[in-house]
């Protein structure tokens, strides 16, 4: 029923097609002379037939590919009147555009027909940063014919990037992380999916600034700072999720000995010489630094110094 009444309403907004859509574009490629019915006839399936209830066929937009006197079908798939033709048996059909890596259109005209609605939404980040130069194209993540496209939503978002980013999936599966497998974030909320102006394409034009977007109790400025979280959360957390409690990249002590040496410190026991022996005691064996030094990203008590309060 959908289907027929945009058909009707096809039917009416053809009569004022713009002239280039009966003529040809510059390619000297033809354009149907139907728009979207002449397609129909071959594909009308209820897959396709999706992309009606998108925001892409807003009859009363302009800029829609459906809004009235646009391309309809074409606008996206380029000038595709000797593709819809008749072809012997046996012939091939003519190609038009056709999208996603798989595709044979190079990516860069594909990524061109999107470009040429969306420069503001992808533009100035776009150009250059790891998607667009390792030619990924807009229809890797973009789902144009469903009813809801995937990569939108926070839900399903993360199975689109996996498609490519197994490593993260495999960090993701982690047992402490962030709650992206429940469905509560998605790369979205630490990455400009577009590209941005940082590595890694982060939201924030820090990792720490991203971090405070939520986590604004560790953003300082504190009495006593600890060095490496000012400079870096990373140097302790992996984002992705981690197989240490807290997303730590390794246990403590570990963690804090990749950095700090025991000698000289009193949770090191000295031995009969009188001299630190090496050996980390007992103490430090059964409860970790933290039992002490339990400000671990800072202290603004007045004598924090050495993260204890
Ligand atoms: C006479 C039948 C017919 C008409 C009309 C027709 N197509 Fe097709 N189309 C096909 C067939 C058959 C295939 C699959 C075989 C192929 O890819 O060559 C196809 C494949 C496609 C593909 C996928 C190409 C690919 O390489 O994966 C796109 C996109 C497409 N058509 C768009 C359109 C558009 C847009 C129109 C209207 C302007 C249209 N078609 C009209 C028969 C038709
Ligand atoms: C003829 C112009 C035009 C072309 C070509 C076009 N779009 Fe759009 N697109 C629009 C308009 C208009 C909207 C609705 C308003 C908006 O969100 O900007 C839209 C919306 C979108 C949205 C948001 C959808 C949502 O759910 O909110 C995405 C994503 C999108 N387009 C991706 C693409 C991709 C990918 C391509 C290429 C395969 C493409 N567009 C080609 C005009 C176009
Ligand atoms: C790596 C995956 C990815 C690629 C590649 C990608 N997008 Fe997106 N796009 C997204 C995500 C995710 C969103 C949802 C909003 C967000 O997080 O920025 C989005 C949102 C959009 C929107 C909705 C408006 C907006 O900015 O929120 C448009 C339009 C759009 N993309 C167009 C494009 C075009 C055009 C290209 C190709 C030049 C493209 N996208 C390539 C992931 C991608
Ligand atoms: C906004 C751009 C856009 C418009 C408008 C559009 N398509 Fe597509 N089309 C795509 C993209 C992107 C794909 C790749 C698969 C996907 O994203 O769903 C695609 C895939 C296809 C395919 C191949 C499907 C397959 O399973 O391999 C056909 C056939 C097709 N489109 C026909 C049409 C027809 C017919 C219309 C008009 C009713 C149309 N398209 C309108 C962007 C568009
Ligand atoms: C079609 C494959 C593909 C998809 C889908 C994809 N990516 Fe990528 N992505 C790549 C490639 C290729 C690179 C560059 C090489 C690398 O770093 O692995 C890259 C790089 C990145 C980078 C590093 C950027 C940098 O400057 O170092 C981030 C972050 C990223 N992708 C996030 C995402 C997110 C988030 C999604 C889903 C919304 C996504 N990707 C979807 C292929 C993909
Ligand atoms: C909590 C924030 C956060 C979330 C959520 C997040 N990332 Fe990241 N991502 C980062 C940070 C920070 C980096 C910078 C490098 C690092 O520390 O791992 C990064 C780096 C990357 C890189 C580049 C890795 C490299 O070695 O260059 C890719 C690819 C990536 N993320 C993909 C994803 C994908 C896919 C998702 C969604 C499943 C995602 N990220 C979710 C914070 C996040
Ligand atoms: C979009 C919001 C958001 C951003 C951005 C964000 N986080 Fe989180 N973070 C959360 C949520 C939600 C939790 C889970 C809280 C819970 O389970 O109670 C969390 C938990 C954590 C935890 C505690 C894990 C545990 O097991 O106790 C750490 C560590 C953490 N985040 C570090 C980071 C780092 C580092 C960054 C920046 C690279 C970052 N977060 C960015 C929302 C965010
Ligand atoms: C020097 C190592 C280190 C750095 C750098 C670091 N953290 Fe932590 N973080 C820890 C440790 C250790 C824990 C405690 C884990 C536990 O309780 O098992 C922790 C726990 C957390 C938690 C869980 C809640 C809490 O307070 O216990 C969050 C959230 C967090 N860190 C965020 C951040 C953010 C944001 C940054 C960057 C501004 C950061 N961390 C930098 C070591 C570090
Ligand atoms: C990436 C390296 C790094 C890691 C990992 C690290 N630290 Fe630090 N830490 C530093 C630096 C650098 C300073 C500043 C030293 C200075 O000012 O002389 C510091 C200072 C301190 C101080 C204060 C020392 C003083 O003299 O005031 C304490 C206590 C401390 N760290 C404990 C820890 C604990 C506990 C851990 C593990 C949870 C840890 N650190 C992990 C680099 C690190
Ligand atoms: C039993 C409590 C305790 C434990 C456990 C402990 N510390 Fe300390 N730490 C202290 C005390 C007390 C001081 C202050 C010594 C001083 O002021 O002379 C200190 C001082 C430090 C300092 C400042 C520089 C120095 O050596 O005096 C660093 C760095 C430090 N500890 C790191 C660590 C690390 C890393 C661990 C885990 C391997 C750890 N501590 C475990 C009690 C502890």
């Amino acid at each position: 029923m959908i289907a027929y009444g945009y058909r009707l309403l096809l039917a009416l907004s053809v009569l004022c097609l713009p002239a280039a859509m009966q003529a040809q574009d510059a390619g000297g490629q033809e354009y149907s002379r139907e728009g979207a019915d002449t397609c129909f006839a071959c594909h009308d399936d209820q897959a396709m037939l999706a992309i009606f209830r998108t925001p892409h066929a807003v009859p009363s937009d302009p800029n829609s590919p459906f809004g009235h006197g646009q391309l309809q079908c074409e606008a996206c798939h380029g000038p595709s009147g000797d593709h819809a033709g008749r072809v012997r048996r046996g012939q091939e059909r003519p190609p038009n555009i056709a999208f996603g890596s798989e595709s044979d259109t190079p990516i860069d005209v594909q990524n061109g027909m999107c470009m040429g609605c969306h420069s503001s939404d992808a533009g100035v980040s776009w150009h250059g940063n790891a998607h667009d130069t390792n030619e990924v194209a807009c229809a890797d993540c973009h789902t144009s014919h469903a009813e809801a496209d995937p990569v939108m939503m926070t839900a399903t978002q993360p199975a689109v990037c996996f498609d490519c980013h197994a490593e993260q999936r495999g960090q993701t599966l982690k047992p402490f992380g962030h709650p992206i497998r429940q469905g509560e974030m998605d790369c979205g909320s630490c990455h400009s999916t577009h590209g941005g102006t940082t590595e890694s394409n982060l939201a924030r034009m820090t990792l720490n600034d991203t971090c405070f977007q939520c986590h604004a109790e560790q953003r300082g400025p504190l009495l006593w700072e600890h060095a490496p979280v000012v400079e870096d959360c990373s140097n302790c957390h992996d984002p992705h999720g981690s197989n240490h409690p807290g997303m730590l990249t390794l246990r403590a002590p570990m963690l804090c000995q990749g950095c700090h040496s025991q000698i000289g410190h009193p949770s090191v026991a000295n031995d009969a010489t009188g001299l630190p022996s090496g050996a980390p005691s007992q103490l430090l064996l059964d409860r970790n630094c933290m039992s002490c030094h339990t400000q671990v990203h800072g202290s603004n008590h007045p004598s924090g110094s050495t993260l204890m309060r």
